[in-house]
């Protein structure tokens, strides 16, 4: 019997793993720097609380859900996403009760079971941040920004920024009545009417060509938005053209989860393909309640790590030079083991990171995997340099070398990898 992964999940095994920690390590930088704090959080919910909080009419509820009965005859639902419970954690333990906005990120893999291509995966991974309790323009800029600055500090270049407004409950209102009028009008099968009930602004998502082309003139929210809804608006433009973050404003743009009001976003990168989009979120003025909490405003992001790891590696910008160990010591016969562990052990004190060739291979088996390692510097130890206490220290991509002894290595290599 060989076992292989189950079909479509997204899995890193070195070299890879370390690109991959690299890039959601970044993506957390940004959010940790904005004083967000972490919520680890359980990877299975009650499934009422996304049927309720994501919404019945979306494909993520009504056909992606890994649901199950756990041993207790409860419904359980693997998270497809990550608000609705972050909120639950927030209401559960009065997150919402201290000092506002709450603010908590969180990261690990999210489950949708959608047919598996390039980018699209069953099991995902996600970094995410919601920030609850505060209605603010500026809230919702610095929210963008941060996602912004966290594409940037990967070092993407090639991607935009889709913004809209999906107003209050107002403007939903106004909105609504225009658009169920202008559906009847349409030529649909029932299994479409019956999403349209649930939430008519699902249309504009469908991925069917005449669809599309019917919706093609549609009335848009945009056009519908209530007076405080616009200023708001208006205030996140200002906002985001300070921060000289570029953005378009997208009035079609509709997000795959029910909840958004106000301010929505997607980040889009430009050469992915079919699945470009490495991150969006928005606000959900009626999220808290609708799952039990206060009435209490709120905005956040999901960003997808697998797919800002393939935007990186589709730009070129992932530093692999920098993966490498900084020292690779290859010793010679016992005693030398000995003296390797007690300077790597050293090292690594010193934030100096070193790999140790283990077993007996010969020189040559070790410096050939020091050099697959693509180790910074390498040093033998054989038994000449142990009895006279001084070491070559050879750099392997120039292959130059100088000579160290055991009192001054720590101090040679913070010199030499500082100006590296
Ligand atoms: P989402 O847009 O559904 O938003 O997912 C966030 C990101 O996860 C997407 O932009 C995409 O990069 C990635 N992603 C989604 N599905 C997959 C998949 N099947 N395979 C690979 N990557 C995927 C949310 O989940 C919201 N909870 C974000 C949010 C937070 N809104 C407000 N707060």
């Amino acid at each position: 019997m060989k076992f292989q992964a189950p079909k479509g999940v997204s899995e890193y095994v070195p070299p890879r793993s370390r690109a991959f920690e690299w890039t959601r390590d970044t993506l957390l930088r940004s959010i940790k720097h904005s004083g967000y704090q972490l919520v680890e959080l359980p990877v299975f919910e009650d499934t009422e609380l996304f049927t309720r909080g994501v919404g019945a009419s979306t494909d993520v509820v009504s056909k992606e859900m890994y649901t199950f009965e756990d041993r207790g005859g409860r419904s359980i639902t693997l998270r497809p996403e990550g608000t609705v419970g972050a909120l639950r954690a927030v209401i559960e333990h009065g997150l919402d009760r201290g000092v506002l906005p709450a603010k908590v990120f969180y990261v690990g893999q999210f489950f949708r079971a959608e047919r598996p291509q390039a980018g699209r995966y069953r099991q995902f991974y996600s970094v995410g941040i919601e920030a609850v309790g505060v209605d603010d323009p500026a809230l919702d800029a610095e929210v963008i920004s941060i996602a912004y600055a966290g594409f940037r500090a990967l070092g993407l270049k090639q991607f935009h920024l889709d913004i809209t407004s999906l107003g209050d409950g107002q403007s939903r209102a106004a909105h609504k009545v225009d658009l169920v009028a202008f559906i009847k009008t349409l030529d649909l099968d029932e299994a479409t009417i019956v999403r349209a009930q649930l939430n008519p602004l699902r249309l504009f998502d469908d991925k069917r060509e005449e669809v599309r082309a019917m919706m093609a003139t549609a009335p848009i929210l945009l056009d519908y938005l209530s007076e405080s809804s616009r200023a708001h608006f208006l205030a996140v433009q200002s906002h985001l053209k300070a921060l000289e973050i570029p953005f378009s404003i997208n009035p079609r743009m509709v997000r795959g989860l029910d909840y958004y009001t106000g301010t929505t976003f997607e980040f889009v990168h430009d050469l992915l393909g079919a699945q470009s989009g490495i991150g969006g979120g928005g606000g959900y003025a009626g999220l808290m309640e609708e799952i039990g909490g206060q009435s209490l405003p709120g905005i956040g992001f999901g960003l997808g790590i697998d797919r800002a790891l393939l935007a990186a590696e589709a730009e070129n910008v992932v530093p692999t030079a920098e993966f490498a160990s900084d020292l690779y010591l290859i010793p010679l016969g016992a005693a030398a083991k000995s003296t390797a562990l007690i300077i790597s052990e050293s090292l690594r004190d010193s934030n100096i990171s070193c790999e140790i060739a283990f077993g007996d291979r010969s020189l040559k088996g070790a410096m050939k995997a020091a050099d697959k390692s693509r180790a910074r510097y390498v040093i033998v130890l054989g038994e000449s340099e142990l009895a006279s206490g001084e070491f070559e220290l050879k750099h392997m991509a120039s292959g130059s070398t100088s000579s160290v002894t055991l009192t001054s290595l720590v101090q040679t290599l913070q010199q030499a990898l500082s100006v590296i």
